[in-house]
């Protein structure tokens, strides 16, 4: 299996830089990439209202766990700048209000909460009108900073325990695309990569979305790292024949029992691994810790239908049929090797080491 070429294609971003740049701010406007045209097209679409932005999460045109929180952050710094309140009160106010529609945009990844809430704790404490607007734009901007500086450590942290000639499963997309840039899971598979490591990846199509066939093939290609695709049906085959050797995935949220929230299939791969001896990793920074809320009380999103029956105009199922389409599972916490953060690898007992060091 040998890195193709093909992200030479693909050229560098306009900065210069070779990082793939999720979302951004840029001349009070907030721009990101457009992930619903990947692989095909890498284009980016410009947001000035929050509306647009919250419109962008739902469409997954932005998407993952750390990215969508920078998204909705950058969301509120649009409707400070849009608000026309006259005071302090009433700023606080439009703030909520575009909080709340941010908020409802998806239920299951608790770093968009996590993000809104930091913003309106920071309005909440200043009492000016410039200073609260300004407040929010430098917290959203230091929100998309710390990610980055997060997810290189915790990617380092978890390559350090990554040997040569290693095989890692992955499944969905934990990278660049899922964050500012770097990526949790990836961004372990990055850091082993630059430390000289030999690696190969195994990426899941990750149905209905096809986040892996679609976003992590592409990243993968484009930072030039060994992989093969497989279809979602193949892990326990592969598993099975001994050709795997770690799985590595993200998190939407972790409860402080280590029960784990990630797309849809993760218990599945999961629980073939265990049956496989085959190591489980989660690798997730500490805003994707939920430390209240117990395991039923976290909403699972149910997507669309036309998700699951159609594929562009093609129809893949009777019209008319029952369909469910839950966009994520729970890993239990006896399915879990260890989580990846940027404090170190948390292990079992995990009400213990999150409890310490979350
Ligand atoms: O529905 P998505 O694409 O937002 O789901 C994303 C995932 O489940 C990722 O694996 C998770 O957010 C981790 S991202 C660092």
């Amino acid at each position: 299996m040998r890195p193709s070429k093909n992200h030479k294609n693909y050229g560098k971003l306009k900065n210069g830089s070779k990082d793939l740049l999720t979302v951004k701010w840029e001349n009070n406007q907030v721009i990101m990439i457009d992930q619903t045209k990947l692989p095909g097209k890498l284009v980016y679409v410009r947001y000035k209202k929050y509306e647009d932005v919250a419109r962008a999460i739902e469409r997954l045109i932005v998407r993952g766990a750390p990215a969508i929180g920078v998204a909705a952050a950058f969301g509120m710094s649009l409707a400070a700048i849009s608000s026309k309140a006259k005071t302090p009160e009433s700023l606080l106010k439009d703030l909520k209000v575009a909080y709340d529609r941010l908020r409802s945009t998806r239920p299951t990844a608790v770093n968009l909460v996590w993000a809104l809430d930091q913003i309106m704790k920071q309005a909440a404490s200043k009492n000016d009108i410039q200073d609260i607007k300004n407040s929010i734009i430098l917290s959203s901007l230091n929100m998309a900073t710390d990610d980055i500086t997060t997810n290189k450590k915790l990617g380092k942290n978890g390559a350090e325990m990554i040997s040569n000639d290693e095989v890692i499963l992955t499944h969905c997309n934990a990278g660049s695309l899922a964050t500012v840039t770097y990526g949790t899971a990836l961004g372990v598979l990055r850091a082993a990569n630059d430390m000289g490591k030999k690696i190969s990846v195994i990426a899941t199509e990750t149905r209905p979305v096809m986040q892996g066939s679609r976003l992590t093939a592409f990243e993968l290609d484009y930072y030039g790292i060994d992989f093969s695709l497989i279809p979602d049906t193949a892990v326990g085959h592969l598993m099975s024949k001994g050709t795997i050797n770690r799985v590595i995935v993200g998190a939407d949220r972790i409860l402080k029992t280590g029960h784990v929230y990630n797309k849809i299939g993760t218990y599945q791969v999961a629980a073939l691994a265990k049956r496989h001896d085959i190591p489980f990793y989660v690798a997730a920074p500490i805003s994707t810790f939920d430390l209240t809320s117990n395991v039923n009380e976290v909403v699972i999103e149910e997507r669309n239908k036309n998700e699951l029956m159609r594929m562009g105009n093609k129809l893949l199922a009777p019209k008319g049929i029952k369909i469910f389409n839950p966009a994520f599972d729970v890993t239990p916490p006896e399915l879990i090797t260890g989580i990846i953060t940027e404090k170190g690898i948390l292990k079992p007992p995990y009400e213990e080491s999150i409890a310490k060091n979350i």
